[in-house]
């Protein structure tokens, strides 16, 4: 080595998560035009289309194993399909390109661009099992949790975890009418309920981290794809993810179990996601608690601001970028004719 070099702090292997980045900025910055113009779908769309744009130019020999859309038939990134470059690491991809397509179309805070990644062959596909049970704690409280317990007894072993009285414990969930009796219990248990209106990926890192809001629990129902993100996110943050599938019918049970799953097993974090090397990458559309969203700047150029986890390291980054009129006018572009029709 020249004397010019002399070894000093080695950086380690390239994170991929700050590139991947690049492709939840763009998908943020598509749908924020549609932010508060009650169109679900064009927002979705637009986000997509974006997404996908920039995903082509990343290093990665990556597979869509979640793309997220069937649920509701909304606009998707293909389960299946080959993202990147076609060269370098091997991996599969979860997307959520608008997580809260609701909040969006009304302008609601909390909804976000999101993609997780992990090594090839590790991510949990729920194919077509649409929900999941869940039950995510952070680092503190990982091994205090079961999902198959009541939820007294969580918010009890979380609450001493924690060094809390139950009191202090607040659960997160979406607000559903199926939670109401989940509610019920929570309150009987002495402790407090936090409604999402929609997101419980943001919600599921909010429960897992002790810095971004006072949520100590997430629990319930959500979507399945959400799951398996969350779980991305969970290896990074040393946090956990207990879930077990909830198909809707006879006929999705049976779907689900002809797809080789069992939706009686309990899903552990490494069950949703084996990899130890796992990305987790999000841009606030919406201002958020997680991130702040789309700010448009005077001049015509934007801000955005975004998270990105990686579980080898154990880093966790917010970076705030601020995007000049003709980037956004390149990403308005990729999006094509849906940002064409406002
Ligand atoms: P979309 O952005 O796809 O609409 O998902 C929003 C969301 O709230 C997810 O965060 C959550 O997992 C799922 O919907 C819950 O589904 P439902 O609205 O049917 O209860």
């Amino acid at each position: 080595m020249s004397e010019k070099f002399e070894r000093g702090y080695m950086l380690g292997n390239h994170n991929l998560g700050l590139d991947l980045m690049r492709a939840t900025e763009a998908a943020a910055l598509a749908a924020a035009r549609w932010a508060g113009r009650g169109q679900k779908e064009s927002g979705d769309g637009a986000a997509v289309d974006a997404m996908r744009a920039v995903l082509t130019g990343v290093r990665m020999a990556g597979t869509i194993i979640i793309g997220e859309g069937e649920k509701d038939e909304a606009p998707m990134l293909h389960n299946g399909e080959k993202v990147g470059s076609g060269y370098g690491p091997y991996v599969d991809i979860a997307v959520d390109p608008v997580d809260g397509t609701r909040l969006l179309a009304l302008g609601m805070r909390n909804s976000i661009a999101v993609l997780a990644a992990a090594e090839s062959g590790t991510m949990y596909n729920p194919t077509m099992c649409f929900y999941m049970d869940k039950l995510v704690v952070g680092a503190e409280a990982a091994d205090a949790i079961d999902i198959e317990a009541p939820i007294g007894d969580n918010i009890q072993k979380v609450a001493k975890a924690k060094g809390k009285q139950p009191e202090d414990i607040v659960v997160a969930m979406l607000n559903r009418e199926r939670h109401e009796d989940l509610a019920k219990a929570i309150r009987a248990a002495g402790a407090r309920t936090r409604m999402y209106t929609d997101g419980d990926v943001a919600a599921s890192v909010a429960a897992a981290s002790s810095s971004v809001t006072s949520v100590d629990i997430l629990a319930g129902v959500g979507g399945s794809p959400e799951g398996v993100v969350s779980a991305c996110a969970m290896k990074a943050m040393g946090g956990r993810i207990l879930a077990k599938l909830h198909p809707t019918s006879d006929e999705e049970r049976q779907r689900t179990i002809d797809a080789g799953l069992d939706p009686d097993k309990v899903l552990d974090t490494n069950d949703l996601v084996s990899s130890e090397n796992t990305l987790f990458v999000a841009t606030g559309i919406t201002d958020g608690d997680l991130v702040d969203g789309v700010h448009y700047l005077p001049g015509g150029g934007a801000r955005t601001h975004s998270v990105v986890m990686r579980s080898s390291s154990g880093t966790t980054r917010y970076i705030e970028a601020f995007h000049h009129l003709d980037k956004l006018n390149a990403y308005a572009q990729a999006s094509g004719q849906r940002l064409k029709e406002l």
